[in-house]
């Protein structure tokens, strides 16, 4: 039972040491080009384990310019999304480097994505005359507003029919007489 324990606080320590490893080596290597969160220089890399295999992370970051140059479709697309940057390589960073960077980068939340345009609250404040998209309200109004129309049309034509009737019936006795 105590070994056991033991394996277990050494591996929760260890995890721990390589978290600290890997942000300390993001923010020595990394931050100038990349954030977590948001694109600077190169993309966000939160949760990079959610598009991107470990074996893959280690060499594109080891020497990401050998990697695309070998024709792999995901290095080749995100090197051209990223206006052909060059990432420089990193030769010195050991394994242990690598695994502890991406330890510490699928720990941090996912990058957020960005309204592209959050309502603002001062558009919520319309002006007399100011031109507005129609709501529901409006759509109702103008409902019920043709069903006015639509019914005052159909008595003003049986109002007329009535008016025709009677002059019509006054005319023929009228001529009769
Ligand atoms: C000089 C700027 C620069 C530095 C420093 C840099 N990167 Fe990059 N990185 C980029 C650019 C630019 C890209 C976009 C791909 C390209 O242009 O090659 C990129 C792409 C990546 C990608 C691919 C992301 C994806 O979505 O596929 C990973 C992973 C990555 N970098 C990790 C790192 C790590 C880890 C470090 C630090 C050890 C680092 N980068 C340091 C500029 C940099």
């Amino acid at each position: 039972m105590r070994a056991v324990r033991f394996v277990v606080l050494m591996g929760l320590l260890w995890g721990q040491d390589a978290s600290e490893l890997g942000e300390r080596l993001f923010n020595q290597r990394c931050a100038t080009c990349h954030k977590l969160q948001q694109k600077l220089i190169g993309p966000p890399l939160a949760r990079i384990g959610e598009r991107r295999s470990e074996e893959w992370f280690a060499r594109f970051v080891s020497n990401s310019q050998a990697l695309i140059q070998s024709g792999d479709t995901q290095a080749v697309a995100v090197f051209r999304a990223y206006n052909q940057q060059i990432m420089p390589p990193f030769p010195d960073l050991t394994d242990e480097d690598i695994r502890a960077l991406w330890t510490y980068l699928n720990s941090i939340a996912a990058p957020q994505p960005v309204a592209e345009s959050a309502p603002s609250e001062a558009k919520a404040v319309l002006y007399p005359g100011e031109l507005r998209p129609m709501k529901v309200e409006d759509f109702a109004f103008l409902r019920r507003a043709y069903w006015l129309l639509a019914a005052v049309a159909v008595l003003v034509a049986l109002l007329l029919a009535v008016v025709i009737h009677f002059v019509s019936v006054k005319r023929a006795s009228e001529e009769q007489a």
